[in-house]
Protein backbone atom coordinates (compact mmCIF):
# COMPACT_ATOMS: atom_id res chain seq x y z
CA UNK A 1 0.00 0.00 0.00
CA UNK A 2 1.23 3.22 -0.74
CA UNK A 3 2.09 5.74 1.84
CA UNK A 4 1.79 9.44 2.65
CA UNK A 5 3.43 11.41 5.53
CA UNK A 6 1.94 15.49 5.26
CA UNK A 7 3.58 17.52 7.36
CA UNK A 8 1.72 21.26 8.28
CA UNK A 9 2.86 24.42 8.00
CA UNK A 10 2.75 23.97 11.87
CA UNK A 11 4.61 20.88 12.03
CA UNK A 12 1.72 18.76 12.59
CA UNK A 13 2.35 14.95 10.86
CA UNK A 14 -0.21 12.98 9.63
CA UNK A 15 0.75 9.38 8.32
CA UNK A 16 -1.87 7.60 6.01
CA UNK A 17 -1.68 4.63 3.70
CA UNK A 18 -4.12 5.11 0.14
CA UNK A 19 -4.73 2.23 -2.61
CA UNK A 20 -2.83 2.13 -5.48
CA UNK A 21 -4.00 4.49 -7.71
CA UNK A 22 -5.08 7.11 -5.57
CA UNK A 23 -3.60 10.68 -5.98
CA UNK A 24 -2.02 12.27 -2.94
CA UNK A 25 -5.07 14.70 -3.05
CA UNK A 26 -7.45 11.99 -2.77
CA UNK A 27 -5.90 10.23 0.57
CA UNK A 28 -5.79 13.47 2.01
CA UNK A 29 -9.35 14.63 1.23
CA UNK A 30 -10.60 11.11 2.45
CA UNK A 31 -9.17 11.20 5.83
CA UNK A 32 -9.67 15.20 6.30
CA UNK A 33 -6.09 16.12 6.63
CA UNK A 34 -5.88 20.10 6.57
CA UNK A 35 -4.52 22.31 4.36
CA UNK A 36 -5.34 20.55 1.14
CA UNK A 37 -8.70 21.50 -0.15
CA UNK A 38 -9.43 20.62 -3.27
CA UNK A 39 -12.25 22.88 -4.75
CA UNK A 40 -12.17 21.13 -7.97
CA UNK A 41 -11.74 17.42 -7.16
CA UNK A 42 -8.76 16.67 -9.09
CA UNK A 43 -9.80 18.44 -12.38
CA UNK A 44 -6.43 20.26 -12.41
CA UNK A 45 -8.79 23.45 -12.19
CA UNK A 46 -8.49 25.17 -8.88
CA UNK A 47 -4.70 25.06 -7.30
CA UNK A 48 -6.45 24.42 -3.90
CA UNK A 49 -4.16 21.24 -3.17
CA UNK A 50 -0.85 22.48 -3.62
CA UNK A 51 2.15 20.34 -1.87
CA UNK A 52 5.44 20.88 -0.96
CA UNK A 53 7.42 17.63 -2.26
CA UNK A 54 10.29 16.38 0.12
CA UNK A 55 13.33 17.02 -2.08
CA UNK A 56 14.14 13.21 -1.86
CA UNK A 57 10.96 12.51 -2.91
CA UNK A 58 10.83 14.46 -6.35
CA UNK A 59 12.20 11.74 -8.51
CA UNK A 60 9.88 9.10 -7.78
CA UNK A 61 6.71 11.50 -9.34
CA UNK A 62 6.06 12.24 -12.87
CA UNK A 63 6.76 14.98 -14.76
CA UNK A 64 5.33 18.37 -14.57
CA UNK A 65 2.59 18.47 -17.28
CA UNK A 66 2.40 21.90 -18.95
CA UNK A 67 -1.13 22.54 -17.70
CA UNK A 68 -0.09 21.87 -13.94
CA UNK A 69 2.77 23.74 -14.34
CA UNK A 70 0.52 27.13 -15.40
CA UNK A 71 -1.69 26.04 -12.67
CA UNK A 72 1.05 26.37 -10.09
CA UNK A 73 1.76 30.22 -10.78
CA UNK A 74 -1.85 30.91 -9.46
CA UNK A 75 -1.08 29.08 -6.02
CA UNK A 76 -1.51 31.32 -2.99
CA UNK A 77 1.23 30.36 -0.78
CA UNK A 78 4.23 30.57 -2.79
CA UNK A 79 5.49 28.55 -5.77
CA UNK A 80 8.88 26.63 -4.63
CA UNK A 81 11.04 24.19 -7.14
CA UNK A 82 9.25 21.51 -5.25
CA UNK A 83 5.74 22.44 -5.52
CA UNK A 84 2.90 19.92 -7.00
CA UNK A 85 -0.94 19.74 -7.40
CA UNK A 86 -1.54 16.94 -5.28
CA UNK A 87 -4.26 15.87 -7.38
CA UNK A 88 -1.75 14.63 -10.07
CA UNK A 89 0.38 12.65 -8.04
CA UNK A 90 -0.89 9.60 -8.68
CA UNK A 91 0.73 6.57 -6.15
CA UNK A 92 1.58 2.91 -6.69
CA UNK A 93 1.78 0.43 -4.44
CA UNK A 94 5.53 0.76 -3.30
CA UNK A 95 5.37 4.53 -2.84
CA UNK A 96 6.11 6.62 0.57
CA UNK A 97 6.23 9.95 -0.68
CA UNK A 98 6.77 13.07 2.48
CA UNK A 99 4.88 16.19 1.52
CA UNK A 100 4.42 19.57 3.19
CA UNK A 101 1.13 21.70 3.05
CA UNK A 102 1.71 25.11 2.14
CA UNK A 103 0.36 27.93 4.87
CA UNK A 104 -2.76 28.89 2.74
CA UNK A 105 -4.51 27.20 0.07
CA UNK A 106 -7.02 30.00 -0.79
FE1 LIG B 1 -8.02 21.27 -8.08
FE2 LIG B 1 -5.84 19.73 -7.78
S1 LIG B 1 -7.76 19.53 -6.81
S2 LIG B 1 -6.11 21.42 -9.12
Amino acid sequence: MPKVTYTSADGDVSVLEGNAGDSVMEIAVRNGVPGIVADCGGSLACSTCHVYVREDDLGLLPPLEEMEDDMLDGTTSERRANSRLSCQLTLSAEDNLHVETPESQV
